[in-house]
Parts: structure tokens; C-alpha cells; sequence
């Protein structure tokens, strides 16, 4: 009877210190959510607070995020579009409800199995809790998994630039704005001077009429009456949306011009977005699961010696080029 007593006790304490972790992680997950989260919080709290609008602008400094809280509840067009809303890391914003259920079930069932009066309550307590047990370490151990990546990340930008209106209404190619995707290791974000090529006619847009594109003139210190640029302008400062860690080199070029690999691959369809969110887990899975079944593109000068030392019909993969080599990819 006693060494079953031993059993009970250590079961009772290794669940205490279960249920302090669970609180410790999400306490301390919910505050760097709702404070600045340093661009690399995952996790439910994460998604939840972004959810409603603006809450979290990570990488901002606190003042900038709050005024941009302000600007996103008068800008009601600039919101995250309903099929890329519950795609965070780990199971996105869908688990937000299940795992506190499941942890106020858990509570609640864990009060049964100690203050249970009959035998039938303690054991329908006791399935209860270890249901809920398993529900809340499942997502624990997913969003763990995600900690540091930032799938679903989709900061309120200084200026509603809607990728759906530009590139699917209006017909403009990734690579007008986007230049340097195919020379060099950064795609690079267009200067708003590009957006005057076409912003010094279009002065209104049909769902935020001049409140958006008139603050492409404030930066620039363009006056739209007298048509000329006779104010102070002040820099703009787009919110990255992917960011990969610095011990990672990613190079554009590589993937655009020689591996002929559409932008939507690893961003996802950035065409339908009016905000831009981060589509896929860029995480090292992601990287080698393409290098290890792509095959390379051998048809242009850098593979003509290469080319020569093929087997005929060989086909090579990225990873027979060095894409699996630790080196590749880290410093
Ligand atoms: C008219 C100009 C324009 C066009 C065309 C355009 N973009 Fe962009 N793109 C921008 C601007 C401005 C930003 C920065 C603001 C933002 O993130 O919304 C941006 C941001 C992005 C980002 C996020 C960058 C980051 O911070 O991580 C990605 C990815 C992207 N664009 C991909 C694309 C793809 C893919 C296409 C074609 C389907 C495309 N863009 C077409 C102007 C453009
Ligand atoms: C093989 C995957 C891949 C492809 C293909 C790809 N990107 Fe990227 N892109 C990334 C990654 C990863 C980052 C983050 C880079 C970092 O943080 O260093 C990124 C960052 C960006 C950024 C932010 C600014 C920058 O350059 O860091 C823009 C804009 C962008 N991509 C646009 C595009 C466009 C447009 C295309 C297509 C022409 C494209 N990307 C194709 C993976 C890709
Ligand atoms: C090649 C032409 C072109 C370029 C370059 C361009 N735009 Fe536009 N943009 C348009 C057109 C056309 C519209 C009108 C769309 C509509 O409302 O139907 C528009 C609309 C807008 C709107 C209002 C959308 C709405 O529905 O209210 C904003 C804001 C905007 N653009 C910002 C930008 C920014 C910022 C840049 C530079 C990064 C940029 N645009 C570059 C053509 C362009
Ligand atoms: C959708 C497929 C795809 C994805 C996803 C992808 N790559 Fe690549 N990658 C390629 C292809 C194709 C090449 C070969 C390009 C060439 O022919 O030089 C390549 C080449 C490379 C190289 C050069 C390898 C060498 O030794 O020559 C590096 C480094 C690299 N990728 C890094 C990355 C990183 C980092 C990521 C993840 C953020 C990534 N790639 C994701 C397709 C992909
Ligand atoms: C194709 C590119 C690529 C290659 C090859 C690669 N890595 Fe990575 N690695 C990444 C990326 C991207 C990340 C960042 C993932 C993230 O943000 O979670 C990463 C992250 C890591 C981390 C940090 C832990 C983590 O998951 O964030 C370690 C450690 C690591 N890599 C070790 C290695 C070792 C060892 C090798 C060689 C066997 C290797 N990597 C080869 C792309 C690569």
C-alpha cells in the first residue's frame, strides 16, 4: 500500500510541476505578445493579440506601435485577409480556444479526482484530465516547435499597400517593384519614388480614397496641388515580414534566376494578400525539403563545365550541388 501511496504523490507533484510550466510559458509568452515582441515570439498568445488588428507590430518600438494601433482602427480596410488569418505557427490562431478550455477543463477535472465524493466521479475526472492533459501538451509541444519562427506574422504596414490591389487588379509585375530579386540576395523593397510612376496621376484609391496614397506624398514632400516636391519628406519604414536568423545566408538570385523558383513557393500567394503575412515556416525543413527533390536547372553558363561531367540523363538535385552542406546556408 505504501510504495502505491509513493507512486500517487510523485504523480501528483510531477503534475504540479506540469501545470506551473504551462502557466510559466504562457505568461511569460502572453507578456512579450503584448509588449514588444521582438519579432520572434510564436505562439497562441501571439496570434491571438494580433488577431485584433494591430495589437502586435513586432520589431516596433513601443510608441510606434502604439500609434500604429491608432492608425489601424481608422484604416478598416487594412485587414489581414480571412483565409490567411489562422495560418501562425504551430496550429495558427485555431488553438487558441481549444488549449484554454483544455486547460480550465483540466483544472476543474483535476478537482474532481481530489474532492471526488464516489468512485464513478473520480474516474470520469481522472479520463476527463488526462484528455485535456493530452490536448494541452500536444499544442505546447507544436508551438514549441514554432518558437522563433514567425508563419503568420503580419505587421501593420506605415502605408496600406495591398499586393491584391496592385498585382492582381491592377496587372503589375512582382519584379517592377521588386528588382532586385533576380540579381542580387535581396528582393529589396521599392523606393517610393516607384510608386510615383504611377501615383502622381492615380491620387485616389476606391477603398481608402486619398488617406493612403497621399501619405506617399507626405514622405516624400510632394505637394499634389502645385505638383512639385517643395516640402520636407521624411524616410519611410516598411515593417519586415521575413526574417530569417542571422546565422542563416539566403540569396534571391540563387533562386529566382538560377533555380527558376517562383516567389510564391516560399511566399505563399502574395497576390491575394491586401496585408502581407508570412506564408510559410521558413524553417530549415522548409529549406532542405525543396534542396533534396529539386532538381537544378543546367542550362545556363554556370553549369556548361558541370554539364560536361553528367552521366547522360543524370539529373541533379540541389543537394548534389551542396545544398545540404551545412556551409550553404550557415556562416
Ligand atoms: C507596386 C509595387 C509592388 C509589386 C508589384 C509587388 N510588391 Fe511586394 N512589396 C511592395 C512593398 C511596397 C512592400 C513593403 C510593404 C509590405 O510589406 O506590404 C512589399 C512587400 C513584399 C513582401 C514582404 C517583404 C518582407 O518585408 O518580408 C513580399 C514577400 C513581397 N512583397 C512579394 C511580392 C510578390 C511575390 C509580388 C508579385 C506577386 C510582389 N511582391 C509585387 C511592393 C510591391
Ligand atoms: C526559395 C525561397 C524564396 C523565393 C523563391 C523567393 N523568396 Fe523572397 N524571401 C525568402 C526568404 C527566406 C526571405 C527572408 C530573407 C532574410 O531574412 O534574409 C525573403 C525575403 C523577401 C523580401 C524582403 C526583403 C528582402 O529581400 O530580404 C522580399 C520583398 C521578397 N522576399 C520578395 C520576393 C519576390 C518578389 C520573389 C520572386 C521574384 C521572391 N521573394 C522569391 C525566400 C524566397
Ligand atoms: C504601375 C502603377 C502603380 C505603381 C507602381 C503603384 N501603384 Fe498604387 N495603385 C495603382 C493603381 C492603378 C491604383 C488604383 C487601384 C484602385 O483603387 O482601383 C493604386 C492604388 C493604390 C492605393 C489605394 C488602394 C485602394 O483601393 O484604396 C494605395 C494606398 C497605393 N496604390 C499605394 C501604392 C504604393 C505605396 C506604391 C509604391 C510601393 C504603389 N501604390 C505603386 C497603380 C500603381
Ligand atoms: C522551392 C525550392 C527551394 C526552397 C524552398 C529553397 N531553395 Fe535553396 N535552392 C533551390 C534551388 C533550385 C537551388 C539551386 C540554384 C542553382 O542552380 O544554383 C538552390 C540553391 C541554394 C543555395 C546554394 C547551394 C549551393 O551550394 O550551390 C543555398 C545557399 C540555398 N539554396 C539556401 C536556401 C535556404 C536558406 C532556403 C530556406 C530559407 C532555401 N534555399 C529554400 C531551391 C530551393
Ligand atoms: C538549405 C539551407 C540549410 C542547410 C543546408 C542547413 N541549414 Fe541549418 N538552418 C537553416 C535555416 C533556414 C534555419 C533557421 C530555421 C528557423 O528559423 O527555425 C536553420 C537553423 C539551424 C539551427 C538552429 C536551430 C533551429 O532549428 O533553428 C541549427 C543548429 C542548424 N541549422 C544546423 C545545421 C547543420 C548542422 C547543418 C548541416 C548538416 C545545417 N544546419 C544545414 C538552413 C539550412
Amino acid at each position: 500500500m505504501r510504495s502505491t501511496n509513493h507512486i500517487v504523490n510523485a504523480l501528483k507533484q510531477g503534475i504540479l510541476v506540469w501545470m506551473l510550466a504551462v502557466l510559466f510559458v504562457f505568461s511569460s509568452a502572453l507578456k512579450a505578445a503584448t509588449e514588444d515582441a521582438g519579432g520572434n515570439t510564436a505562439g497562441i498568445s501571439y496570434i491571438a493579440a494580433q488577431q485584433k488588428e494591430g495589437k502586435v507590430t513586432a520589431k516596433k518600438s513601443k510608441t510606434e506601435a502604439s500609434s500604429s494601433k491608432k492608425e489601424s482602427s481608422t484604416r478598416p480596410y487594412d485587414v489581414i485577409d480571412p483565409e490567411f488569418r489562422n495560418i501562425g505557427p504551430g496550429f495558427g490562431g485555431n488553438n487558441v480556444l481549444p488549449f484554454w478550455i483544455a486547460v480550465v477543463v483540466f483544472f476543474l477535472a483535476f478537482g474532481g479526482i481530489v474532492k471526488g465524493k464516489s468512485k464513478a466521479v473520480k474516474g470520469i475526472s481522472t479520463l476527463v484530465a488526462f484528455v485535456a492533459f493530452g490536448i494541452i501538451s500536444y499544442v505546447i509541444y507544436w508551438e514549441a516547435r514554432a518558437l522563433g519562427r514567425q508563419k503568420g506574422y503580419a505587421p501593420v504596414q506605415p502605408i496600406w499597400f495591398s499586393h491584391k490591389v496592385h498585382v492582381t487588379q491592377n496587372g503589375i509585375d512582382c519584379e517592377y517593384c521588386h528588382v532586385d530579386a533576380r540579381t542580387s540576395r535581396h528582393a529589396g523593397i521599392p523606393s517610393l519614388n516607384v510608386c510615383m510612376n504611377c501615383h502622381n496621376s492615380v491620387m485616389e484609391g476606391k477603398r481608402s480614397g486619398k488617406a493612403e496614397i497621399s501619405k506617399i506624398y507626405e514622405h516624400l514632400g510632394y505637394n499634389p496641388k502645385t505638383r512639385r516636391y517643395d516640402k520636407p519628406g521624411k524616410p519611410i519604414q516598411w515593417i519586415k515580414v521575413h526574417n530569417l536568423p542571422d546565422h542563416v545566408y539566403f540569396n534571391h538570385a540563387q533562386h529566382v534566376q538560377a533555380g527558376k523558383v517562383e516567389c510564391q513557393e516560399c511566399h505563399g500567394p502574395v497576390e491575394k494578400m491586401n496585408r502581407v503575412v508570412e506564408y510559410k515556416e521558413l524553417s530549415m525543413k522548409f529549406c532542405l525539403d525543396c534542396h533534396r527533390s529539386r532538381n537544378i536547372i543546367t542550362d545556363n553558363q554556370y553549369y556548361s563545365l558541370y554539364k560536361f561531367h553528367l552521366n547522360p540523363g543524370e539529373k541533379p538535385k540541389v543537394k548534389d550541388i551542396g545544398g545540404q552542406d551545412c556551409s550553404s546556408c550557415h556562416y
